[in-house]
C-alpha cells in the first residue's frame, strides 16, 4: 500500500546521507535538467504531472512557477516552506530531518525553472534537528560541487502565522513575520520586491521524482486530479503513530487502520479532521477515497494531512474550544473581522457549553460568514471551517449540550 517516490526503506542513520540519496537517483535530476531540460520544459513537466502544493491550499504548482519565471528581475528568489506549526502536523520536519537532499535538490530545480539565484530553506528556530540535517546536507552539496546558487537556511520565530507564504518572505526580510497584503502576489514581488516562488518543502521534494521519472510515471499514482502521494502525519490517539506516505486515492480507514493500528483507545471513530484547518468528515466517510476532488464536495480537503479524529466517548465541545482557542491565539491582529470571528468563534462555543439553549447555528453562521474573505491571509476561513462543518456532523452534541436547541 506503501508507494515509496520520497521517502526510502528504514536506514541506520536518521538522515539520508548524499551518497544514500545518489545511490537511490538523488541529483539524477538536476544534473539532467540542468543538461537537457530548458526552464520553461521544466514547468510543462510539472504542469503535465499535476503536481499541487502540499503546503494546504493544494494550489497548482507549475502555476506558481509559471508567474515568478515570467518576472523579470535582475534577481529571483525560491522560498521551501518548512514552517509547519499545525497541531497534529509532522510530515516537514519529518522530511526535513530525515530526507533533506529530496527538498535540496527540489529547490535547486524550481531555481532553474524559475530563474531564481537563491533559495532559502525557511525553518522555525525550534526545529534543531531540522537545522542541523539542513546544515549536514547543504555542506555535503557544497563539497559534491553541487550546490549550484546559494539555499541559506531562516530561522523563523514560533508562531503558526509565520508559515503563511508572505509572512514567510515579512520573516526573511528582517520584520515580525507577519502576512501582507496580497496582491502583489510573491511570484510578482517577494523577498526584497523581487519575484519569489514559495512551496511547501513537501510541494519541492515530489519534483526529483517528476523530473527523474516522467510526468506519466508520477500520475500513475494517485488519482486523476490528485497525482503522486501525500505525507499524512497521525498523532499519540493512533496506535501506531508516525508519518506515512500513501498515494492519493488511499482512504482514511487504509490509513488509520492499515498503517496506524486503529486507534490506541479501541474506541470506534466518530468523525475524522483531515487536518486542523479543514472540515469534519462523519465516520461514513472513511472509505471515500482521499483526493481533492472527493473531499471538495464533503465540505473539506487533504490539508496538510495532519489527521486527528472524534472518537466515541470524547468530548466534543471541549475539542471544538480547544480548536478555536487556537486560531484565537494565533491571528496575528492586524484584520479586524479575523480578531473578531476567532474571538467570537471561543465565547459562542462556551455559551453552548453553558448550556445557553439555543440560537449558536445562527451566531456561528453570522459570524463566519461575515469574516469570510476579508483577512489578509487564509486562517480566518481556517479558523471557521472545523467549527461550521461540526454544526452538521455533531448536531446531536451541539444541541445536547445547548440545553435543547
Ligand atoms: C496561517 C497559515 C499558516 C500556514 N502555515 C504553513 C506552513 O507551516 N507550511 C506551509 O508550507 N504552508 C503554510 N501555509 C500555506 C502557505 O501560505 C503557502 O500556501 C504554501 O507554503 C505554499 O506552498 P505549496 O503551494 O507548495 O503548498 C500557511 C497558511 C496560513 C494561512
Ligand atoms: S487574517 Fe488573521 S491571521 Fe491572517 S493576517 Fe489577518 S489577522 Fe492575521
Amino acid at each position: 500500500m506503501t508507494a515509496r517516490i520520497l521517502l526510502t526503506e528504514p536506514q541506520g542513520s536518521p538522515r539520508q546521507t548524499l551518497e544514500q540519496y545518489r545511490a537511490r537517483g538523488g541529483y539524477a535530476a538536476l544534473e539532467r535538467a540542468r543538461s537537457e531540460i530548458e526552464p520553461s520544459a521544466l514547468i510543462d513537466l510539472v504542469e503535465a504531472a499535476g503536481l499541487r502544493g502540499r503546503g494546504g491550499a493544494a494550489f497548482p504548482t507549475a502555476r506558481k512557477w509559471r508567474l515568478a519565471a515570467a518576472a523579470s528581475a535582475d534577481q529571483k528568489f525560491v522560498v521551501a516552506n518548512g514552517g509547519e506549526h499545525e497541531p497534529g502536523s509532522e510530515k516537514d520536519k519529518f522530511l526535513v530531518a530525515n530526507y533533506p537532499h529530496a527538498v535540496l535538490e527540489g529547490i535547486l530545480l524550481c531555481g532553474h525553472a524559475t530563474g531564481a539565484s537563491k533559495g532559502y530553506l525557511y525553518l522555525i528556530e525550534d526545529m534543531a534537528p531540522q537545522i542541523e540535517a539542513a546544515e549536514a546536507a547543504l555542506a555535503e552539496l557544497r563539497d559534491a560541487g553541487l550546490l549550484i546558487f546559494d539555499i541559506e537556511i531562516h530561522r523563523a520565530p514560533t508562531t503558526y502565522v509565520a508559515g503563511e507564504e508572505t509572512a514567510a518572505i515579512d520573516s526573511i526580510e528582517g520584520g515580525p513575520g507577519k502576512p501582507k497584503e496580497k496582491p502583489p502576489y510573491p511570484g510578482e514581488s517577494g523577498v526584497h520586491g523581487k519575484p519569489t516562488t514559495v512551496n511547501n518543502v513537501e510541494s519541492l521534494a515530489h519534483v526529483p521524482f517528476i523530473v527523474r521519472e516522467g510526468a506519466d510515471a508520477y500520475r500513475a499514482i494517485g488519482t486523476a486530479e490528485s497525482p503522486g502521494t501525500m505525507l499524512f502525519t497521525l498523532g499519540r490517539a493512533a496506535k501506531n503513530p508516525g508519518v506515512y506516505e500513501l498515494p492519493f486515492g488511499t482512504t482514511y480507514r487504509e490509513l488509520i487502520e492499515g498503517c496506524g493500528g486503529g486507534t490506541a483507545s479501541g474506541r470506534a471513530i466518530r468523525a475524522v479532521l483531515p487536518a486542523l484547518s479543514c472540515g469534519f468528515l462523519a465516520a461514513e466517510h472513511l472509505d471515500v477515497p482521499i483526493a481533492h476532488e472527493t473531499l471538495r464536495p464533503l465540505g473539506s480537503s487533504p490539508g496538510c494531512g495532519g489527521v486527528s479524529w472524534i472518537e466515541e466517548g470524547d468530548d466534543v465541545l471541549a475539542r471544538l474550544s480547544e480548536i478555536a482557542q487556537f486560531f484565537m491565539d494565533e491571528q496575528c491582529g492586524q484584520c479586524p473581522p479575523c480578531r473578531m470571528e476567532t474571538n467570537q468563534l471561543v465565547h459562542v462555543l462556551k455559551g453552548v457549553q453553558a448550556a445557553k439553549g439555543p440560537g449558536y447555528r445562527e451566531q456561528i453562521t453570522k459570524i463566519t460568514d461575515f469574516a469570510r474573505g476579508k483577512g489578509r491571509c487564509s486562517l480566518i476561513e481556517m479558523a471557521a471551517a472545523s467549527i461550521v462543518s461540526a454544526l452538521d456532523v455533531f448536531a446531536d452534541d451541539f444541541a445536547a449540550a445547548a440545553g435543547g436547541a
